[in-house]
């Protein structure tokens, strides 16, 4: 009986939460495409994605493509020297993942960037060769395209290839990044190095390196990437630098078919990436925590909203740190952190009167520092098959190491591992043990390529750079659409917010809140700070919209680029 009454209450309470939502908005505000789409980080590369549907590609020929011509002209974090998530819904409805993360060198073990007195040594995971993880991506496009793919392997990677050699323009963005990272780039590869050399805004780069291994990639496969001349090449290069990767790493990579997180969030069912990266199940909890309450009802971005928002990520972030890390080393205890009870029990001392502490919920002390890199793109087809996929070189261009010959950087993806339990990373993320490094696992990431369902058809597709800000800027922007009923442009452009446990902060983005949300949440026992963080996120999305249509939802805080048709 007792049973009863509470399925009836919590039935009641979904049927009024969802009720209580507005009314849909109607009209959308971002590119509207009839039947496909590719949202990225780079019109270039939205175009090259497009082209490739429009061609009779799907999506996950349109995947190959957008990730290559990433790799080209969105160096900052699109990458073939680094590695990647991609989350699949097809027209079917089978939903599915791709791991092509990067895993540690054979050479790596628990203690490898700790002194004789077993502390950090500052920078050696993140600057330099010996930061450097096996790369992915390459097994991850050729994995995809063999399981997926329906034009030939040459046709996806002869547009990266032609962009290469043509060039791709400087943006006004660009020019600040690449003047605010020049110094440390040419520190670690030379300033002679291609991307030390100083650029203006509307001048072209040309990568005719890039354009030369992409083309033996083209003409011999993905072996072409991970055995022979280019792997001796690669190994011999990371070497001399003082890095550990060898021959035998690269031939022993591949990538991994995983089954992603799926969950239910009020009408919606949400499908993301599992383990090893931290996004799905994260996800899965701030939104098992924040599901009892009414956020339509409490307003976005309202005082409210923000509480059980920050206070739900707070809890998930505390387990996050504690229980992932790669899952063929690691038991991670999935079910039970999934599990509606225990979120419920993990929100019972939640309170709208006053900020709980993280010390009561975990503890340590640490410093954040703000971070856009990597990059996210979405895709659908013609066919309403869908990708969500997210690839990174970690920091704002990797390692910073270079390889001239080659034509890309690496990866500094071996911060991502905890590199001494209860120090931070660069993103301010306190590890634990399940996060430790050893031999060959794959280093935790926060990256949350998402696919959404309503009513079990395809919704949205979302995803986001920002390091350990993905999840939250993901979040947000489900929620913006869902609960709050901004069209997917608007959604993306909202201003985010974002809370991870460690350091026991609400970060804002400056000049997105009112000062009078901020002074109440100060009074409430919450620290608050508009410094650290200019943008949080970079989100990439698409919307279905109620006729079919697709909605584009381009990050204006970026160069980003809806293309479709
Ligand atoms: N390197 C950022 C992440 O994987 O979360």
């Amino acid at each position: 009986m007792k049973q009863q009454f509470s399925i009836l209450a919590i039935l009641i309470s979904v049927l009024f939460t969802t009720a209580c939502r507005q009314a849909p908005k109607l009209q959308p505000t971002g590119l509207v495409a009839e039947k496909a789409m590719v949202v990225s980080a780079r019109v270039e590369a939205s175009k090259i994605g497009s082209n490739i549907l429009a061609k009779g590609g799907n999506a996950f020929d349109a995947m190959v493509a957008t990730e290559l011509a990433l790799a080209v002209a969105y160096p900052f974090a699109g990458n073939i020297g680094g590695g990647g998530f991609m989350v699949y819904r097809k027209a079917d409805g089978t939903t599915g993942a791709i791991d092509y993360r990067e895993k540690a060198p054979l050479a790596a073990h628990a203690d490898m960037y700790l002194d004789s007195l077993g502390n950090v040594i500052p920078n050696k995971s993140t600057t330099g060769a010996t930061s450097v993880g096996v790369p992915g991506t390459i097994a991850g496009v050729f994995a995809v395209h063999k399981r997926f793919g329906k034009l030939p392997m040459t046709q996806l990677i002869a547009p990266a290839i032609a962009l290469a050699k043509r060039g791709v323009v400087v943006t006004e963005k660009q020019e600040k990044r690449l003047k605010r990272y020049r110094n440390i780039i040419a520190k670690v590869s030379g300033d002679s190095t291609l991307l030390a050399l100083s650029y203006k805004q509307g001048d072209t780069i040309k990568y005719h390196a890039l354009a030369s291994t992409l083309t033996k990639i083209q003409q011999n496969g993905r072996d072409a990437f991970y055995k022979g001349e280019t792997a001796k090449q690669l190994a011999a290069f990371i070497q001399a630098k003082g890095g550990y990767i060898t021959e035998e790493d690269l031939a022993k990579y591949e990538a991994k078919w995983r089954s992603p997180i799926s969950f239910k969030y009020k009408g919606l069912k949400v499908v993301s990436m599992s383990p090893p990266s931290s996004g799905g199940i994260t996800i899965q909890q701030i939104m098992g925590m924040i599901e009892p309450h009414n956020l339509a009802n409490y307003g976005h971005n309202s005082v409210k909203t923000i509480q059980v928002i920050a206070e739900a990520e707070r809890r998930a972030y505390a387990d996050r740190n504690y229980f992932l890390g790669d899952p063929d080393f690691v038991e991670i205890p999935m079910q039970k952190l999934g599990n509606k009870a225990y979120l419920k029990e993990r929100m019972a001392s939640f309170s709208l009167d006053k900020a709980t502490k993280s010390t009561d919920v975990g503890h340590g002390q640490i410093q954040i520092s703000e971070s856009n890199e990597t990059t996210h793109y979405s895709i659908i087809d013609a066919a309403g098959n869908a990708v969500s996929a997210t690839t990174t070189l970690n920091g704002g261009y990797g390692s910073k190491l270079y390889s001239e010959e080659l034509g890309f950087f690496f990866n500094n993806e071996m911060d991502d591992f905890s590199s001494k339990p209860g120090v931070p990373n660069m993103f301010g993320l306190i590890g634990a043990e399940a996060n430790s490094i050893a031999p060959e696992k794959r280093m935790l990431s926060s990256m949350t390529p998402t696919i959404v369902e309503k009513d079990g058809k395809l919704f949205m597709v979302v995803g986001s750079p920002g390091g350990s800000t993905i999840i939250t800027s993901v979040l947000q922007t489900i929620l913006n659409v869902y609960e709050f009923n901004l069209s997917m442009q608007e959604a993306v452009n909202a201003p985010r917010f974002h809370h991870q446990w460690l350091p026991d902060i609400v970060m804002f983005e400056k000049g997105g809140f009112p000062s009078e949300t901020i002074q109440e949440l100060k009074a409430k026992g919450y620290q608050t700070t508009t410094d650290r963080a200019p943008i949080l996120g970079k989100v990439d999305a698409i919307l279905v919209l109620p006729n079919g249509k697709l909605e584009g939802g381009a990050d204006k805080r970026g160069d980003d680029a809806a293309i479709g048709f």
